[in-house]
């Protein structure tokens, strides 16, 4: 047999003769939980992107768009009053017809599902358990996100949600705003947060108020231990990170670059103009983060804040 092949057959779970339960890298199901406009999708987003960086193959599945795919435009919060019986059934079918693609990529070619919905009753959830872990084998993780921070949840709705698809006929965004209040009142009144003593069952992590707070109860593995360290440590919220080159160097003045050399006479007046610049924009809370080279050390010296030097951040090769 060919040598390669050998080797990804020995350690590739898809080839796994036997039960694979107890296998710590089975496929993943990692289903999102929390009201609308909680941060939902930009975290499965996220981590979706960070889980690939990693080498994991990941996707997201995103059940309102499921939903728009159903539907015709939206047209209001009605749509999501839970005695509007015609329009639960449309929500329930897309809910499950995104769960069983969920199931069938993880079948065919992927590692970890991102199932982005609001899943937001223990009925809900335990549906889900069945479906993922006792009908297809895989593992579930479940990520809620609890925001009780009216500030955050009106940010979220004027930045994000105002802009979705379902508003993109309404021109005025105050309205769309008021509308997605009422959609959220509508979930609120089912919503059960998830619950260590009648789930205690199901791993999972909960995330309050942007990462004030974190819970993670009965995680299990390295994917898992991936997601959580990777969820505490990420800014949830809008921040600014202002990138440049360092000034030129001594080596840039003979045609040459990399190494570990100190910045010429312009390079100098160039980290003068940035403190200037960097001055003006009156940053809060500012930080800053340079690479251990004397290039960029002498770039940012100017800079009035905390600084950081960071071996990451040396270049790999020039
Ligand atoms: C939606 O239809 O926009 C969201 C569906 C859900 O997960 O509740």
């Amino acid at each position: 047999m060919n040598g390669r092949k050998h080797y990804m057959q020995a350690f590739d779970i898809r080839y796994c003769v036997g039960d694979r339960t107890n296998y710590v890298n089975l496929p993943h199901v990692i289903a999102m939980v929390g009201l609308p406009a909680r941060g939902k999708t930009y975290i499965s987003k996220k981590l979706t992107h960070y889980l690939n960086w990693i080498g994991i193959k990941t996707r997201v599945f995103n059940v309102g768009e499921y939903r728009r795919l159903a539907t015709e435009a939206y047209k209001s919060h009605d749509f999501f009053r839970p005695d509007n019986v015609i329009a639960m059934a449309i929500r329930n079918k897309c809910a499950l017809d995104a769960l069983e693609d969920v199931c069938q990529w993880l079948l065919t070619e992927g590692e970890v599902a991102v199932y982005d919905a609001t899943n937001s009753t223990t009925d809900r959830r335990n549906l889900i358990y069945d479906y993922v872990c006792e009908k297809y084998g895989f593992k579930l993780f479940f990520i809620e996100s609890v925001c009780n921070d009216p500030g955050i949840i009106e940010v979220n709705i004027r930045e994000v949600k105002v802009h979705s698809p379902d508003y993109r006929d309404s021109d005025n965004k105050d309205e769309a705003l008021r509308d997605f209040m009422q959609r959220i009142e509508h979930y609120q009144k089912a919503y059960q947060t998830l619950d260590e003593d009648l789930e205690a069952a199901y791993s999972f992590m909960k995330i309050f108020n942007a990462g004030e707070k974190v819970l993670v109860h009965r995680h299990e593995g390295h994917i898992q231990s991936r997601v959580v360290y990777y969820l505490m440590n990420i800014h949830i919220l809008p921040r600014s990170i202002y990138v440049t080159r360092h000034g030129e160097s001594i080596l840039n003045l003979k045609g040459r670059i990399g190494g570990d050399a100190e910045l010429s006479d312009r390079g100098w007046e160039y980290t003068h103009a940035l403190a200037r610049f960097i001055q003006e924009q009156n940053i809060p809370r500012l930080r800053v983060w340079t690479s251990q080279l004397q290039r960029t050390i002498q770039t940012a010296a100017g800079i009035d804040a905390p600084q950081e030097r960071w071996k990451a951040l040396n270049e790999i090769d020039a």
